[in-house]
C-alpha cells in the first residue's frame, strides 16, 4: 500500500519534463578557448585534446565563420610564440601573436566577442607565470608591472576583456589601474578567481608548450581542499576591479561554483579544463561513455552549481546539440 501521506510525484512526460526544468544550459553561455600559433599556413592537431588544433592567425577565417555561425557569442585567445625569453617580452608585442589573432578575428566578425587570457607561462622559457628571482621563485610584485603591459597590448590590439590567469596576487587593480589610464574604462576584466592548481592542465599544458621545467604552480594557484580561501580571492578580485569572476576548473569544484554564486553578486564563469575535455573524448573514444550525452549532462551540472557561463572546448558540439 502506498503510504497515506505521501504525495505522488508527477508522472513526467517529456513536455511536463521541460516545463519543470530549473537549470537550463543555452548557447549564449558559451565560450569557447582557441590557441593561436605564431607563424604562417599553422593548423595543427592537438593530440591530447581530439579534435582541437593550434591556428596561426592567417588560418582563422573558416574557424571564426564556423562558430559565429553556430551563435557562439565569444571566443577566448591563448597565444603561443615562437620564441620565449625568462620575462615573456613576447606576450606583450604590438604584433605578437595574440594581437594579431585578435586583429584579424575582428576583421572577420566583428561582433563575436573577443576574451584574452593574460599569463606569462606560455611566453616564458622556464613556463612560469610569473618571472624568477635567482633561487627560481615566481616574483609576485616585479610581474605585475608586466602583466599590466600585456593587458594594454591586447586591449589597444581590440580585444573586447581581460581574463588574467596568471594568480598574482593584486593584478586584477594593477591591470584596472593600466586600462584606465589609457582610456579603456570599458574594457572589463574576468579574473581568473579560484584557479586550483589542479591535475587537469596537462593537455592544455601539452597543447601550449607550457609545462614548468621544474618545480609546480602550487605556490600561486590555490590548493584543491581549499574553499574560504576562494570566498577570500573572489572578495579581493571584485574590490580590485573584477566584473566577472572564475572557478577553475569546473567538475571536481561544483561546491566553490555554489558558494561563490551564493556569496556574491558579479557573473561567475566556470571552466571545463582541458583534462576534464580529455576524460569525455578518452572514455567515449573507447566505446565507455556516449559523449554527446555526458558533454550535456556536465554542461546542466556546471549551470546547476550557479555558473552563469562557461568556458568548453565542447562549445561547438554543445552549440549543435542545442540546435
Ligand atoms: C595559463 C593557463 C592555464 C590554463 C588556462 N590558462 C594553464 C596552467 O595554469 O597551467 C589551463 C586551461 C586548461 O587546462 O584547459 N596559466
Amino acid at each position: 500500500m502506498f503510504p497515506e501521506h505521501r504525495p505522488r510525484r508527477l508522472r513526467r512526460t517529456e513536455t511536463l519534463r521541460r516545463m519543470v526544468r530549473e537549470t537550463s544550459v543555452s548557447v549564449s553561455d558559451l565560450i569557447y578557448p582557441i590557441f593561436i600559433k605564431e607563424g604562417r599556413s599553422i593548423k595543427e592537431p592537438i593530440s591530447s585534446m581530439p579534435s582541437q588544433f593550434r591556428y596561426s592567425p592567417d588560418m582563422l577565417s573558416d574557424h571564426i565563420k564556423y562558430i559565429s555561425s553556430l551563435g557562439i557569442p565569444a571566443v577566448l585567445l591563448f597565444g603561443i610564440p615562437k620564441k620565449k625569453d625568462p620575462v615573456g617580452s613576447q606576450a606583450h608585442r604590438k604584433d605578437g601573436v595574440v594581437q594579431q589573432a585578435i586583429k584579424r578575428i575582428k576583421d572577420i566578425n566583428p561582433d563575436l566577442i573577443v576574451i584574452t587570457d593574460v599569463c606569462l607561462c606560455e611566453y616564458t622559457d622556464h613556463g612560469h607565470c610569473g618571472i624568477l628571482d635567482d633561487k627560481g621563485e615566481v616574483q609576485n610584485d616585479d610581474t605585475l608591472d608586466i602583466l599590466s603591459h600585456i593587458a594594454l597590448s591586447h586591449a589597444k590590439a581590440g580585444s573586447d576583456m581581460i581574463a588574467p590567469s596568471d594568480m598574482m596576487d593584486g593584478r586584477v587593480g594593477i591591470i584596472r589601474d593600466a586600462l584606465d589610464d589609457s582610456s579603456f574604462e570599458n574594457i572589463p576584466i574576468m579574473s581568473y578567481t579560484a584557479k586550483y592548481a589542479s591535475s587537469f592542465y596537462g593537455p592544455f599544458r601539452d597543447a601550449a608548450g607550457s609545462t614548468p621545467k621544474y618545480g609546480d604552480r602550487k605556490g600561486y594557484q590555490m590548493d584543491p581542499p581549499n574553499i574560504r580561501e576562494a570566498i577570500l580571492e573572489a572578495g579581493f578580485d571584485i574590490e580590485e576591479g573584477a566584473d566577472i569572476i572564475m572557478v577553475k576548473p569546473a567538475l571536481p569544484y561544483l561546491d566553490v561554483i555554489r558558494v561563490l554564486a551564493d556569496e556574491f553578486e558579479v557573473p561567475l564563469c566556470a571552466y571545463q579544463v582541458s583534462g576534464e575535455y580529455a576524460m569525455i573524448k578518452a572514455a567515449a573514444a573507447s566505446g565507455w561513455a556516449d559523449e554527446d550525452s555526458c558533454v550535456m549532462e556536465t554542461m546542466t551540472s556546471i549551470k546547476r552549481s550557479g555558473a552563469d557561463m562557461i568556458i568548453t572546448y565542447f562549445a561547438p558540439q554543445v552549440a549543435g546539440l542545442l540546435s
